[in-house]
């Protein structure tokens, strides 16, 4: 989607972190913006980073609700008539080790992690198609949807089962309607509020892992330790809209590289993560996955 200008993006998670970037890059654009929280007061603080004349209407909506996140489908295209970028970007950390993850943690994470992206696919996608026009589709995943370190499980199944249900919609949009196209965001260790992520924890959802404090702290410290900035991965996830990329990680900081011409853009690895090596085939398997299938899987 080369032009931007004019045209509505949905940013869920937009109270705070990736989401408050993106809807400052997109009003930047020129584009009208709904943002999509628990966190109201979030969503007003990120409208008021907004450029001055920027267009934007918050609705409270949890995304782990379908519910929620149809009515927020219906006020975007209710006020605006189209939806033509979505970032299903709101998500939640929960740690420590897997045999004492609790299943509040399990219900808590994938319904915000997953089904959050599911809702906002089931939501937007049909209508997206009714519109006609060239739309985009943003699923942030993360590192953590890669590579799998300890004390993360269930961050990590969330986030694994978003890399393999972006895939399979990126193979059927294009198969059917190429229109739409469709990227996965895979950030790692970036300072936002994803380590107070507790602070939106339903009540009725709080039976936390005994053990998750000392696989917190460690995550703390690697997030504190990141280079990259919030603004950053929103830029990269916005020049991948644009260049219809299907994976965004993170742009390489490595200056005499133009950002977002480079391998870092199309999915090479971030040169500012001590993960790299890890992380460069990992990227390099998701960019070759999105060919298209051949042999017994090919219907
Ligand atoms: N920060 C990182 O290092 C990092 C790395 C990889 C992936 N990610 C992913 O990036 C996305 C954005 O996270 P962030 O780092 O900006 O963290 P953040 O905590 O700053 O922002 C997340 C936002 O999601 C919202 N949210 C939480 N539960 C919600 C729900 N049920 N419904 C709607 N909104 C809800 C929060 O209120 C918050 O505003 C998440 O999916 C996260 O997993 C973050």
């Amino acid at each position: 989607m080369k032009s931007l200008k004019g045209r509505v993006a949905v940013i869920t998670g937009g109270g705070s972190g990736f989401g408050r970037e993106l809807a400052i890059r997109c009003a930047r654009e020129a584009m009208p913006v709904v943002l999509a929280d628990v966190d109201v007061s979030g969503m007003e603080g990120t409208l008021s980073l907004l450029a001055p004349g920027s267009t934007c209407i918050i609705q409270r909506c949890d995304v782990s609700r379908a519910s929620d996140v149809d009515e927020l489908a219906d006020v975007a295209y209710r006020t605006f008539g189209e939806c033509a970028v979505l970032f299903n970007n709101a998500g939640v950390g929960a740690a420590g080790p897997a045999w004492t993850a609790t299943l509040d943690d399990w219900t808590w994470t994938i319904g915000v992690n997953l089904m959050g992206v599911v809702h906002g696919v089931r939501a937007f996608i049909p209508r997206m198609i009714e519109q006609g026009r060239e739309c985009h589709v943003v699923n942030t995943a993360s590192a953590a949807g890669l590579v799998a370190p300890a004390g993360s499980s269930v961050y990590c199944a969330s986030k694994f089962a978003v890399v393999g249900f972006t895939e399979c919609l990126f193979h059927e949009l294009r198969a059917e309607h190429p229109q739409i196209g469709v990227s996965l965001l895979c950030p790692a260790f970036v300072d936002t509020g994803i380590s107070r992520s507790e602070r939106n924890r339903p009540q009725s959802l709080r039976d936390t892992n005994p053990q998750a404090e000392k696989y917190a702290e460690q995550l703390r410290k690697a997030i504190k330790s990141g280079k990259l900035t919030a603004a950053d991965i929103a830029s990269t996830a916005l020049d991948a809209v644009q260049t219809r990329s299907v994976l965004c990680s993170a742009p390489r900081t490595d200056r005499g590289k133009r950002r977002g011409q480079d391998e870092g853009h199309r999915g090479g690895a971030s040169t500012d993560l001590s993960a790299t090596s890890i992380l460069k085939p990992c990227f390099a398997r998701v960019l070759a996955r999105a060919e298209p299938l051949k042999g017994p899987l090919h219907f």
